[in-house]
């Protein structure tokens, strides 16, 4: 089939490169001319693991192009995925202009060729009925062109999109008539011969499923850091006390990792944008009001912490901060409402210096931070001659460190542990006060 993608950012470009390598020809769209020569020079803007060779390969073959032109994107395709931003705005409501940009664009270019009948898929996440709305938009605009509207949220996660998509656990189509869901069903048929299935619904209840997942994912994090709490404030260990209750086959342990709460550009986003939705229908939604803020009330806890650790030496102005890892996550060089961002602001704000390393994202955070903060090419150098480390990503890169090495590198053996990598008896045994999360690090933490 002839697809194309309209913006191609993690979501377009990864998708657009999937279908590509199931046979499809498939033309990604970019408004940004810069990521766009890059791709055509075979160079990806983005670091996805994985994604370097599938471009390659399907640039090679000749199923992938890329474009800044609309007219020329939209002439020949028969499914249009929109795949662009839907950021927060100031209020919390997910910011629609790029979607409605889109379906203006497509309109327009569809005008000059309304014969060919297309169907036009909303793959960003979206409030629930716009997806109608991008539906009237386009009619209303190019009133003789054919087509079908659907809705197709994605569910990749960046660090492991490729396997994601090529493997998803479930496909979730919202439609208007069965044609339309048939289509999909022969689209996604390479990628569910695992057995898994597609869900072809009406549109609302699709674009929900998103938002209702997204908001489950966040609500579990929040709720294992609020029991981490709990367990910092008791002495128990919630290492200890996530095994034991992982173990329930009805909990299960995915998304239940304490920690410095989430990021990126997805869980913060569709939170906020449930909240919105929820006062805009005069809903009361409290349990997703309460994720966000204990979310953004972790990162506050946690500084405050490093905070109250220097404060009888004078406080953190002067001081040097180590901070290990910048991307919201591991495997990606996303920075988007990362923890590691907003530990940093708060760090430079309190006077302290900063050095940091991040296998992939330094660049990407360069660009966020601004010259203030140190951005190093290796850990250890990160480390040298600071006062603490901070642990704010967990990569693996950082999972077994020489702690010889870290040890000589700075300048007092003072770890504050966001991702709870290390056993705190170790890192006592080798002479690191070690501070983390939910967990007593000295016998004296722990409450009789
Ligand atoms: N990033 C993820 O992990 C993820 C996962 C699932 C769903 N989503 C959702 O998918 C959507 C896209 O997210 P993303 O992270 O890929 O965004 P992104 O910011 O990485 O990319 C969006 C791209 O769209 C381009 N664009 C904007 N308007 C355009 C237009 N009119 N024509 C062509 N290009 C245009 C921008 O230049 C940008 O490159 C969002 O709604 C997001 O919530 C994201």
């Amino acid at each position: 089939m002839r697809l194309t993608m309209v913006g191609t950012g993690y979501v377009g470009l990864v998708t657009g490169v999937c279908f590509a390598g199931t046979g499809n020809d498939v033309t990604c769209l970019d408004l940004d001319a810069r990521k766009i020569d890059s791709l055509r020079q075979g160079r990806c803007p983005i670091y996805e693991p994985g994604l370097d060779e599938l471009l390659e390969r399907n640039i090679k073959n000749g199923r992938l192009h890329f474009t800044t032109d609309p007219a020329g994107a939209y002439r020949d395709a028969e499914i249009i995925f929109i795949c662009v931003g839907t950021p927060s705005d100031a209020t919390g409501h997910a910011d629609l202009k790029y979607v409605m940009g889109a379906a203006d664009d497509i309109a327009r270019a569809l005008q000059k060729d309304p014969s060919s009948h297309r169907t036009i898929v909303v793959k960003s996440t979206v409030p629930v009925g716009t997806t109608l709305k991008v539906r009237d938009r386009i009619r209303a605009a190019a009133p003789n062109v054919r087509f079908a509207i659907a809705n197709n949220p994605e569910f990749l996660k960046e660090g492991d999109a490729i396997n994601d998509f090529n493997k998803p656990d479930r496909v979730v189509v919202g439609v208007e008539n069965e044609q339309t869901g048939d289509l999909f069903r022969r689209l996604y048929d390479p990628f569910v011969r695992n057995g898994h299935p597609i869900y072809v619904m009406d549109i609302l209840s699709s674009e929900m499923v998103k938002y209702a997942s997204n908001n489950f994912l966040a609500t579990k994090i929040s709720f294992i850091n609020e029991m981490a709490n709990l367990c910092e404030a008791y002495g128990a260990d919630i290492a200890k006390v996530r095994e034991g209750m992982c173990a329930d086959k009805r909990i299960g342990s995915q998304f239940l990792y304490p920690g410095l709460g989430y990021g990126g550009s997805c869980f913060p986003k569709d939170t906020l944008a449930c909240i919105a939705m929820g006062k805009q229908a005069g809903v009361p939604v409290p349990l997703s009001s309460a994720v966000h803020e204990t979310n953004q009330r972790q990162r506050d806890r946690f500084f405050a912490r490093i905070e109250s650790r220097f404060a009888s030496a004078g406080g953190l102005r002067g001081k040097t901060l180590a901070f290990w890892g910048l991307a919201f996550k591991p495997r990606t060089d996303d920075v988007r409402e990362a923890p590691a961002l907003t530990l940093i602001a708060k760090a430079l704000a309190a006077g302290a210096s900063v050095r940091a390393f991040d296998p992939v994202a330094g660049e990407t955070a360069r660009a966020e931070i601004g010259p203030d903060a140190a951005i190093l090419a290796d850990m250890y150098e990160a480390a040298r001659g600071s006062d603490a480390l901070v642990i704010s990503t967990d990569w693996d890169d950082f999972k077994s460190p020489d702690l010889g090495r870290l040890g000589a590198a700075l300048k007092s053996k003072l770890i504050f542990d966001g991702r709870n990598l290390y056993r705190p008896e170790e890192m006592i045994g080798h002479g690191f006060e070690y501070i983390c999360v939910g967990r007593p690090v000295a016998p004296g933490d722990r409450k009789s």
